[in-house]
């Protein structure tokens, strides 16, 4: 990215890059960039030099091979994208202004001003997220202060600084992604922020940047490709705290259960990725579920999704209400009409949720059954060869199709 080092230079503008790709090059991953952390210093007569730069980027020719697509700018944190298209694919660019950062109270909206390039490396959240590289590269050595590459390469996840948490607890989220990632153990004193940290939660102030910043950084750690072993660290880092106080550990088997719901709820309803219904399943599993709709709220999940939590709370609810003992008698068909009147006929992945670890065991297979087969089987004659037949529209119409649909079901069952 040399020649937008050359642009800004021109303008008085230094680049530098920061964050992950510094990160994964130094693990030696050679990989080109999908995204790009871009810290631009400016020679003060801008308050926002990053908004500049894009400015400046705009209004000038690109190198042959690269395109840019979109481009964004955010004025009240000083910063913007770029969606570039580049000879190795697409690219995207954040553009971040050096700045300094104060944080009025946890997970808080910080208050940002702008800093040189140190400064804005002292903001951050990981030492080993702290180390930039200046443009052009050949000819600028690592700018580390904080000695970012040797916890890298002993293993250690750091925080940088004694109020990195406190600033932002979300990025406890962040640290177990890394960790699973990379392999990085916490560092004693970052342990003992998170002790200290988790001990003062929930903070007295409202912090709504808190909520959606840790419900993206969910996002993010039941995306990665070893998500299931970022499920287990995220309970032995605690960070399970955060979602809910004083949960401390998952039912059995939960990874197990959360990587069937995203397999078969996608499979059932492809319009849900695995990714999200993890999310939701994840929520699913806090232990006290009277407030389970309350936090999903708190965390901004997507309407669907609280929905979800919401319909399967229901039907669980409903469950808890029946008796084995009088349920023995029920036939494919009466499971059938009893889910379906409760909404499933038309959020299948409802049923889902009630099959959670350790819950309703004795009613997992009609359940299972139902959302495998019984739900798909339609009434062998339709409503129109049912009138052709000398029957007409109305409820009896109603009743006789939905009593041949039984039968089907239950010669199947
Ligand atoms: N950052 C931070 N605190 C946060 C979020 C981000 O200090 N809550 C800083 C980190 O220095 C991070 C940089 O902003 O390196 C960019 O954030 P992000 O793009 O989320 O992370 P990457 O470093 O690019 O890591 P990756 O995309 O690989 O997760």
């Amino acid at each position: 990215m040399d020649w937008l080092a050359t642009i800004a230079m021109a303008h008085g503008l230094h680049l530098s890059v920061v964050g992950g790709a510094v990160r994964d090059r130094l693990l030696g991953k050679s990989t080109p960039d999908k995204d790009l952390d871009l810290v631009v210093e400016g020679d003060g007569s801008w308050s926002w030099p990053a908004i500049q730069l894009l400015e400046l980027i705009e209004n000038h020719e690109l190198p042959r091979g690269f395109q840019l697509k979109q481009s964004q700018s955010f004025e009240a944190f000083g910063t913007a994208q770029l969606h570039l298209q580049t000879p190795e694919g697409p690219l995207l660019c954040d553009l971040s202004s050096a700045r300094s950062e104060r944080y009025a109270f946890p997970g808080a909206h910080p208050e940002v001003k702008p800093a040189d390039l140190l400064n804005d490396l002292k903001r951050r959240d990981f030492s080993i997220n702290a180390i930039a590289e200046r443009l052009p590269l050949s000819s600028n050595p690592l700018l580390d202060p904080f000695a970012g590459e040797a916890d890298l390469k002993a293993g250690q996840l750091k925080l940088l600084h004694p109020l990195s948490l406190e600033d932002d607890p979300s990025r406890l989220l962040r640290g177990v992604r890394y960790g699973t990632r990379l392999g990085l153990e916490l560092a004693a004193e970052t342990t003992a922020q998170v002790d200290s940290t988790l001990a003062a939660w929930p903070w007295t102030n409202d912090a709504p940047a808190l909520a959606s910043r840790s419900r993206m950084e969910l996002e993010l750690l039941l995306s990665e490709s070893c998500w299931r072993s970022a499920v287990e660290l995220l309970e032995s880092w605690r960070g399970l705290e955060l979602i809910q106080r004083g949960w401390k550990a998952l039912p059995p088997r939960s990874s197990a259960w959360l990587q069937r719901l995203g397999q078969w709820g996608h499979a059932i309803d492809p319009n849900w990725s695995a990714e999200e219904l993890r999310l939701v399943g994840l929520l699913w599993l806090v232990p006290h579920q009277y407030n389970l709709v309350a936090i999903a709220k708190r965390l901004q999940l997507a309407h669907r999704q609280q929905q979800l939590l919401s319909r399967g709370l229901e039907l669980q609810r409903w469950l808890e209400g029946l008796s084995p003992q009088n349920t023995d008698a029920w036939k494919a068909s009466d499971w059938t009409f009893a889910l379906e009147e409760r909404g499933a006929k038309t959020e299948p992945l409802m049923v889902l949720m009630p099959l959670g670890p350790s819950r309703h065991l004795q009613f997992r297979r009609p359940l299972l059954r139902w959302l495998m087969c019984w739900r798909l089987i339609e009434s062998p004659l339709s409503a129109k060869e049912l009138m052709n037949q000398g029957l007409s529209a109305g409820p009896k119409l109603g009743s006789r199709l939905k009593e041949l649909r039984g039968q089907a079901i239950n010669q199947h069952a």
